[in-house]
C-alpha cells in the first residue's frame, strides 16, 4: 500500500465542511521551518499578529505593520504545501473603509499566495467582510477578546461573562457570519456564550480561550510548545522546548569552550575515514 500525501491545499470550501463535524485544527505559524512540521498535520496556519509579541518582543499586535505580515506569511507559504495560510490583517490596515481593506488584503493576497486573511470586529466590519469575499478575498472572523482593541477595552478580559453581554457578542457573530466569512475565531469568551453561538451561526468558530464546544481550536505555536515563559492561562503546553532549547545551547557552550567541537577540518577526516 502506497502513502499518498495531499497534493492541493485545504481550501475555505474544505474548511466550512468541517461545520457540525470534525473539528477544526488551528495552529499560528510565522516562519518556514516550523510550516514544513504543521502542514501534514493542521488544517489552518494562522500568520497571526501575535507575531509581533512571540517574534519581535513588542508589547502588543500595535506595532505590526503589513510588511512585517506579508515578510512571515511568504516564509510559511514557503515551507507548506497543504495547509490552508490565513493571514491576520494588522491594526490600521483595514478599519478605515472597505475599499483601503480590500487595497490591502489583495496585496496580501497577491504578495504571499496565502489563501485567506483574518481581521477584528463584530457587527462594525460587517460591510467590509462583504466587499472583501464579494471580491475574491475570503474572510476569517475574530470576535470577542480582540487584541487590536486593548487601549479601548483596556486589557485583555474575557468576553461575555454575564449574560447581560451576550446580545451584542450574539449579534456580532451572525454579522460576520451572514457577512460571508468562511470561519469566525473566538477569543477568550465565556463558555456557554461560545458554545451559543457555535450552535446558532451556520459557520465553523475557531476557540481560543473560549469553549472546547467550538467547532475547532486555535493556539499560539510557541505557547503550546513551552517557548513563552508567561503562557495564557487557558494553554495546554504539549512540550517544554524553552528548558530543550537552554540546555541544548549550554551543551554547545561546553563543546566550543572546550574546543570539543568537531571544525570542518575534523568533519573532512571523518569523512576520508569512512
Ligand atoms: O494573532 C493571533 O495569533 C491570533 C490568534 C490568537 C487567534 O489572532
Amino acid at each position: 500500500m502506497s502513502v499518498q500525501t495531499q497534493s492541493r491545499r485545504i481550501s475555505v470550501t474544505d474548511i466550512r465542511a468541517h461545520k457540525n463535524q470534525q473539528p477544526v485544527v488551528v495552529l499560528t505559524c510565522y516562519h518556514a521551518h516550523t510550516a514544513r512540521l504543521l502542514d501534514q498535520v493542521v488544517d489552518i496556519m494562522l500568520v497571526g499578529d501575535s507575531l509581533g509579541m512571540v517574534m519581535h518582543g513588542m508589547e502588543s499586535t500595535l506595532g505590526v505593520t503589513l510588511d512585517m505580515m506579508i515578510t512571515h506569511a511568504k516564509a510559511v507559504m514557503r515551507g507548506s504545501s497543504r495547509a490552508l495560510v490565513v493571514v491576520d490583517m494588522p491594526f490600521g490596515s483595514y478599519e478605515e473603509s472597505p475599499q483601503v481593506a480590500f487595497r490591502n488584503a489583495a496585496r496580501v493576497l497577491q504578495e504571499t499566495g496565502a489563501t485567506a486573511i483574518k481581521l477584528e470586529g463584530g457587527a462594525r466590519m460587517a460591510e467590509t467582510i462583504t466587499y472583501l469575499t464579494q471580491r475574491g478575498v475570503p474572510v476569517m472572523g475574530h470576535i470577542g477578546l480582540t487584541p487590536q482593541s486593548v487601549n479601548v477595552t483596556g486589557g485583555f478580559k474575557t468576553v461575555g461573562r454575564t449574560e447581560a453581554d451576550w446580545p451584542v457578542i450574539l449579534a456580532d457573530a451572525k454579522a460576520v457570519a451572514d457577512a460571508g466569512a468562511f470561519s469566525v475565531v473566538l477569543e477568550g469568551m465565556a463558555e456557554p456564550l461560545a458554545a451559543r453561538i457555535t450552535a446558532e451561526i451556520a459557520i465553523p468558530t475557531i476557540g481560543i480561550g473560549a469553549s472546547p464546544a467550538c467547532d475547532g481550536q486555535v493556539l499560539v505555536l510557541e505557547d503550546m510548545l513551552g517557548l513563552n515563559p508567561n503562557p495564557p492561562k487557558f494553554v495546554r503546553q504539549y512540550a517544554q522546548l524553552g528548558p530543550a532549547i537552554e540546555a541544548a545551547v549550554k551543551a554547545y557552550a561546553a563543546d566550543v569552550r572546550d574546543r570539543s567541537f568537531p571544525g570542518a577540518e575534523n568533519v573532512y577526516q571523518m569523512k576520508k575515514a569512512q
